[in-house]
């Protein structure tokens, strides 16, 4: 029997109504969004995926509450390529951290090919980003776009005093809350977020494939779009119609992943975030006490659970973590993440590039013993 411990990657297992409302939805509802006429099924699918706007816009403080300030992507990969891409402009100068993920990394490096001028603040080698130096460097700046947390070692940035640098100097702030959307609360609106970008399938415990942007009103105003097509309005118009959220949404919606997401979503209102947020850091700290109990186990980042999430990279004196990572999983069962974590910047930073770490990450179904199975997993590879 698996122990899963790479909830970094993907949450898993995901709460039974998950799956059960994918399969209902294909099996029961399945129509296409407004492609239809009023028949209950057509109803029933602009009703799910207008309630999954709701939602989202009531978890994440979308300004003014209003659900069509909430767009749906396939990931969080393409709602950040969608912002950066379809805001900045050669000439603009874009703020970011040293701890992202390649998800913002990777468009970056292209604009700035195009001449979009992009400024680099340096995060401590814990992966924290020094709000004072933020601040510093917003001076000129067109936009700012941060995570809100690693997904390599689980460090969480102080939104609060990030956001308040960009608002008193009048940058707008982007943020990719892709690992702690559904843990920790973030409010767009009361952060000033422009755009708050996420995906369905780590925290929010629903399925891949499905991700979004929470906007601003005005961001999304200024921001092109470049994905055209059928949006089941406006069909009378050649031109694809600026108005929310079909600007941004051409094209059949992925709407099995909408069906779990909602599904998630109200899995996670009932168990409170709250309770899903200590259980968690419960978890971290039985397994962070381990690691560090561990000898020749270096642990990155915080050495507390204050102001990181339960994602540990760690490294073993004189051991491939990519070696230690196969052999955990070949005869124990224990399944983590090795390598790189798609953030090659984030580990320059942490001092682990080029070899990268072996990042254990457990997750709301997690259990303690799986916990103490995994610490005597790693006894044993290391003995
Ligand atoms: N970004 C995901 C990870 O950290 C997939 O593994």
């Amino acid at each position: 029997m698996a122990i899963y411990m790479n909830n970094g990657a993907t949450t898993w297992p995901k709460p039974a109504c998950v799956p059960g409302a994918m399969a209902d939805f294909l099996t029961k509802g399945g129509a296409n969004l407004a492609r239809g006429t009023a028949s209950d099924r057509d109803l029933g699918a602009l009703d799910m995926v207008l309630t999954c706007r709701e939602e989202l816009a009531d978890l994440f403080g979308a300004p003014g509450g209003d659900p069509r300030n909430i767009t749906f992507t396939s990931s969080v990969t393409e709602s950040l390529n969608v912002i950066l891409k379809g805001f900045l402009k050669p000439g603009m100068t874009v703020v970011t951290s040293s701890m992202e993920h390649n998800a913002l990394i990777r468009p970056l490096r292209r604009l700035e090919s195009k001449g979009v001028i992009v400024r680099i603040v340096e995060c401590d080698p814990e992966g924290f980003l020094p709000p004072g130096d933020f601040a510093e460097s917003l001076e000129g700046a067109s936009l700012a776009a941060i995570s809100h947390a690693s997904n390599v070692n689980g460090t969480v940035q102080d939104l609060e005093a990030l956001g308040e640098a960009c608002r008193e100097r009048g940058v707008p702030l982007a943020v990719d809350c892709a690992q702690t959307g559904g843990i920790l609360p973030i409010d767009a609106q009361k952060l000033g977020l422009v755009a708050l970008c996420f995906t369905g399938h780590k925290g929010l415990m629903g399925p891949q494939g499905i991700g979004g942007i929470v906007w601003s009103p005005d961001f999304a105003e200024r921001t092109d779009w470049f994905v055209e097509g059928g949006t089941g309005s406006f069909s009378e118009e050649e031109l694809h119609p600026s108005a929310m959220p079909d600007k941004f949404e051409a094209g059949t919606p992925n709407l099995p992943g909408i069906a779990g997401l909602l599904a998630a979503l109200k899995w996670i209102r009932e168990t409170g975030m709250e309770n899903i947020r200590r259980r968690e850091e419960a978890l971290g700290a039985l397994l962070l006490e381990g690691l560090k109990a561990l000898p020749g186990v270096a642990v990155s980042g915080r050495k507390t659970m204050e102001g990181r999430l339960p994602v540990f990279a760690v490294n073993f004196d004189g051991r491939d973590n990519a070696i230690v990572a196969a052999r955990l999983s070949e005869e124990w069962g224990v399944e983590t993440r090795p390598g790189l974590h798609c953030a090659p910047l984030a580990h320059k930073t942490l001092g682990t590039f080029p070899g990268g770490a072996l990042r254990i990450s457990p997750g709301w179904f997690t259990t303690e013993e799986e916990i103490n199975q995994t610490i005597h997993a790693l006894k044993g590879v290391l003995s």
